[in-house]
């Protein structure tokens, strides 16, 4: 993968290096988790609230990635959904990294769950790296130019009907069940289908990728999100989301389409 020269991106040479050393930390990161996964005898679980735990994989895998982040870019900032934030006064680059997204999956054996590491620069998501290590797939984005999975581009479903796929419906503890409860209620009465991908980075992959039609998450944080909704934007689709709003304490709504089908469902969620 190569960055044109075209202006899009400020800095770009130093985004793109940054993004090869994601690529890179990710797979590596992830072969860390898989261990974990395939052998769970042993892992420490901690309830963190209802439906939020973290594990010992999650702490040790965060811990190895921002190691070798503070190692690689000694003046970027590093964010991550256990340890928090780390050495905010360097340069604009802000790294914001799940170790394990999807947790509730990946401590119950369900091949649902991924490691982000995203790459945000004066508030701009400019890179991200994505991976499943079960399916051994590696999703990437560069703002401006484009997103892949495997480094074969890819790009969101083409169809303006949501009774051609999938929608993930994500729930949260924290809002009730009444706005996911009338989505998949409107969507099934529509002929669409829903499903629930256990982990909102995946989730968002997989609309990149044209495998869902749309993902809705009533209330997620920026380290579930962020990454993910750059690889749609750059697959082409459609991205609305409290990211304005939104700051690393207060988590906000996510939605995710094909740009064929949003209109659709922003009428069964607004109406
Ligand atoms: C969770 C996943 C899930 C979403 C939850 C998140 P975590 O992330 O992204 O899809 O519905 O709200 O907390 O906690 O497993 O990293």
């Amino acid at each position: 993968m190569t960055i044109g020269t075209d202006g899009n991106l400020a800095h770009a040479p130093d985004v793109e290096k940054r993004l090869q050393h994601a690529s890179w930390l990710a797979k590596e990161a992830g072969s860390i988790a898989l261990h974990y996964f395939t052998d769970n005898s042993n892992l420490i679980v901690e309830r963190k609230g209802s439906q939020d735990w973290v594990s010992k994989a999650d702490k040790k895998v965060e811990q190895f990635i921002r190691k070798s982040l503070n190692e690689a870019f000694p003046e970027d900032a590093v964010i991550g959904e256990e340890d928090g934030l780390s050495n905010s006064t360097g340069n604009n680059f802000l790294w914001i990294i799940d170790p394990i997204d999807g947790t509730t999956c990946f401590l119950k054996g369900i091949p649902q769950w991924c490691v982000v590491i995203a790459l945000v620069k004066d508030n701009v998501t400019v890179a991200t790296a994505i991976y499943d290590p079960v399916a051994d797939e590696l999703f990437t984005a560069l703002k401006n130019h484009g997103a892949w999975c495997n480094q074969v581009r890819i790009q969101v479903d083409p169809t303006d009907s949501l009774t051609e796929g999938l929608v993930s419906v994500g729930t949260s503890v924290k809002l009730g069940a009444h706005k996911s409860a009338r989505l998949i209620e409107k969507l099934i009465s529509a002929g669409g289908m829903y499903s629930r991908i256990g982990s909102c980075a995946m989730g968002l992959a997989y609309v990149a990728s044209g495998r869902l039609l749309g993902m809705y998450e009533p209330l997620i944080h920026p380290w579930d999100s962020w990454g993910g909704q750059l690889l749609v934007e750059e697959a082409g689709g459609t991205v609305i989301s409290d990211k304005d709003g939104a700051n690393f304490d207060r988590p906000g709504p996510t939605v995710a389409t094909a740009p064929g089908v949003w209109e659709a469902l922003e009428r069964m969620l607004v109406g």
